[in-house]
């Protein structure tokens, strides 16, 4: 796939079949992605690749949490968008495109909870990765390496027909992934990616998300 073609066609996927993707492919793509600039080659990256059974009770452990009220214990920088902000705007413009595709109206708070739980199943993909850094390292200080690692997996994830939502939903209950997949204390949790076959019915997957045009947010100097 040419590289622009790649980069404006990636988008998240959150419906995905169920066959299951393959330890080599995963660790191809993994191995592609590691290719990302880090500061000073410092490479502050890990990963734990879930699937099967381990997969299915942290998405089982997950929705338990969500639905008994506990608290998330998040790793990671959880980012919050003032009311009135454009960002805010941007975020609900999203949930609105989803809903729309997904049928699900503003007052229907049972439907709207089934959505959300969707995120925390890993929107039932066949494998998540989970990205972890170690404690050692600052705690917003990787965080750009990081970037460019998850974008390299999601692009690299197309070459093999693969779809990929990157998903701070996946990593709310740290306490959850610690105790079911063995991570330890020592490393800080960052973001978890759900990757498998792309559902063409599921309905949300249809969403392009909207761009500010660049042009917009641009300032030139020293150019005509
Ligand atoms: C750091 C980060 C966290 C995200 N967390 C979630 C999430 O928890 N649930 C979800 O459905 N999408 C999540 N997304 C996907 C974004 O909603 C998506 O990238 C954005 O709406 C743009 O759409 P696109 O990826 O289809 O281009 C996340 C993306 C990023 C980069």
């Amino acid at each position: 796939m040419d590289l622009l073609e790649g980069i404006r066609s990636r988008k998240s996927i959150r419906g995905f079949k169920p066959d299951p993707v393959s330890r080599e492919t995963l660790a191809e793509i993994l191995e592609t992605a590691c290719r990302a600039p880090s500061a000073m080659n410092s490479q502050p990256w890990e990963f734990f690749v879930l699937g099967g059974d381990v997969l299915n009770g942290i998405r089982k452990k997950n929705v338990e949490c969500l639905h008994s009220g506990a608290p998330p214990q998040p790793d990671h920088i959880v980012i919050g968008w003032p009311n009135d902000s454009v960002y805010r705007a941007r975020q609900v413009g999203l949930a609105k495109g989803l809903f729309k595709l997904m049928g699900i109206t503003r007052d229907d708070r049972a439907e709207r909870l089934q959505w959300m739980e969707r995120g925390f199943r890993y929107f039932d993909a066949p494998a998540a990765i989970v990205i972890v850094v170690d404690r050692t390292l600052s705690e917003s200080g990787p965080l750009s390496d990081i970037g460019s690692l998850m974008q390299n997996i999601c692009l690299a994830a197309l070459h093999y027909g693969l779809g990929t939502c990157i998903e701070d939903q996946g990593v709310m209950y740290s306490g959850v992934l610690r105790e079911l997949a063995g991570i330890p204390d020592t490393k800080r949790i960052i973001m978890a990616i759900a990757i498998g076959h792309p559902d063409p019915d599921f309905p949300a997957n249809a969403l392009e998300s909207e761009r500010e045009p660049a042009e917009k947010i641009t300032t030139w100097l020293g150019f005509e």
